[in-house]
């Protein structure tokens, strides 16, 4: 017989779940506003809100924690890091930050200012936030297949270079100060960009002398879909791919809380000494000093280790096909998501899953709230709400597409919560006729507003 797959770990520390019922989770999420959000975790039974911060550290990951050392300067923390992400990205330079959109202020307050123009491939919300912020703009130059859920594509998180050439020429330069690639691409599924695409980028980038900046949360996840999909890759190790990765890249941006392992952390990493220097002034006032920048020393130790863990085939593997597995399950049961299944979440098409909503009923967000009372589990919406209103007109902006991201948080749940997880949509699914009306928003910040908005049943 031939021996199955099972994943490269074992359990050694367990956290109890609390079931609840129907009834219950329809009271809490009512008063809850209607945003997940709002909803306390125990209220949760399988928590899929995002794999941000929520994974499981391993033995070595704790262990490093008792030999944190909390010098204000200069701590071996400190040196721990540097020299995790020297072997790894190879870059000289680089500051900590407690998590990724600290990253992105830091490095955007030298970089970007009113009225300049920041292409990329689908900018995050935080990052394009950031952006907006500023009074700048962020453009979109994902490839078209990205937009459109059923093609198969092994690459749609791929910048379309037309796009991006068409933004470097029909604007002065100097109003580009930098181009940020998403690895993997979060908003557009979770879906990785090929290497030949990272490097086609940077040599386009050099050619108008823009630097490229990675945003990089997953950028361990696009390696694995390197190796495995990418010809001429697949005998080299995730280290080997992602050194070559990063080659093509003026610097990085890091939300260690995914793809480092950490609860908790970030960083900006550098090619120039200058830029570096520039930052750490802004390092210093909004984050901390520059050797530590908002983490505790403990917390430097075990994002050392855990980009150590993360850049290892077998966990990759262990994470991916998990990830699969569930989407595997849900294709098999005809719920329309995001394909190829991405490598952290799965996106489900809200758009053809409830046919019978218009876009002004916030049709992701409904899904989201009726998969919650459904089996108590919680994903995020990743659609209107989450796309803001337009910063000059101040109009709904609609996204070609509605999501519903149900995250796996890394080394916590079982196959069998994927089980749960599945024949909870499959249940929604199956009443979906019955979904006419969706929600109307009575509350809403100006900027980031998913987190906080309120809504009401129309
Ligand atoms: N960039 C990407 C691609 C992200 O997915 C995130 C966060 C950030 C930057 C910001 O990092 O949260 O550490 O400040 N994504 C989380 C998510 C929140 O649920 O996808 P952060």
């Amino acid at each position: 017989m031939e021996l199955p797959f099972a994943e490269s770990f074992k359990i050694k520390m367990v956290e109890k779940l609390k079931r609840s019922t129907q009834r219950e989770r329809e009271e809490w999420i009512k008063n809850a506003k209607y945003n997940l959000f709002n909803i306390k975790s125990e209220q949760v039974f399988i928590d899929l809100l995002t794999d941000s911060g929520t994974g499981a550290m391993s033995d070595k990951q704790w262990s490093e924690l008792m030999l944190g050392d909390e010098s204000y300067a200069g701590a071996s923390s400190y040196y721990k890091m540097k020299s995790a992400i020297k072997s790894i990205f190879n870059f000289n330079y680089f500051l900590p930050t407690h998590q990724g959109r600290a990253a992105e202020n830091v490095l955007f307050s030298v970089l970007i200012k009113e009225g300049n123009i920041v292409p990329g491939n689908s900018h995050f919300d935080t990052t394009k936030g950031h952006i907006e912020f500023r009074k700048a703009t962020a453009v979109d130059c994902t490839i078209d297949e990205a937009f459109n859920t059923t093609l198969i594509h092994p690459f749609k998180g791929n910048v379309d270079l037309g796009k991006l050439e068409k933004v470097l020429t029909s604007n002065p330069i100097e109003k580009i100060p930098v181009i940020i690639v998403t690895i993997t691409c979060n908003s557009s599924g979770g879906q990785p960009v090929s290497m030949q695409n990272l490097k086609e980028v940077y040599t386009l980038a050099q050619k108008f002398k823009v630097p490229v900046f990675f945003d990089s949360a997953r950028f361990a996840e696009n390696a694995y879909f390197i190796k495995l999909r990418e010809k001429g890759y697949e005998n080299k190790s995730i280290k080997e791919i992602v050194r070559e990765m990063f080659s093509y890249a003026d610097g990085m941006t890091m939300s260690s809380k995914k793809d480092a392992i950490v609860n908790m952390g970030g960083f900006i990493g550098f090619k120039n000494e200058q830029l570096f220097k520039d930052a750490s002034v802004f390092n210093i006032m909004f984050e901390g000093f520059i050797t530590y920048g908002g983490m505790s020393g403990r917390d430097m130790n075990a994002l050392a280790q855990g980009l150590d863990e993360s850049t290892e085939f077998d966990y990759l593997e262990t994470r991916i096909k998990q990830v699969e597995y569930l989407g595997n399950k849900l294709i098999e049961y005809n719920i329309p998501i995001q394909q190829p299944i991405g490598g952290h979440a799965i996106f489900i098409d809200a758009k053809r899953f409830l046919p019978n909503l218009k876009k002004e009923d916030y049709i992701a967000q409904t899904l989201a709230v009726e998969i919650y009372i459904e089996g108590g589990v919680r994903g995020v919406e990743i659609g209107t709400v989450m796309a803001d209103r337009d910063p000059v007109t101040h109009e709904n902006r609609y996204p070609d597409l509605e999501l519903v991201r149900l995250a796996i948080p890394r080394r916590v749940y079982t196959n069998n919560h994927m089980n749960y997880v599945a024949a909870t949509i499959i249940n929604v699914f199956n009443r979906r006729e019955s979904i006419t009306t969706g929600l109307n928003i009575t509350k809403e910040a100006p900027i980031l507003r998913h987190f906080t908005a309120e809504f009401e049943r129309k």
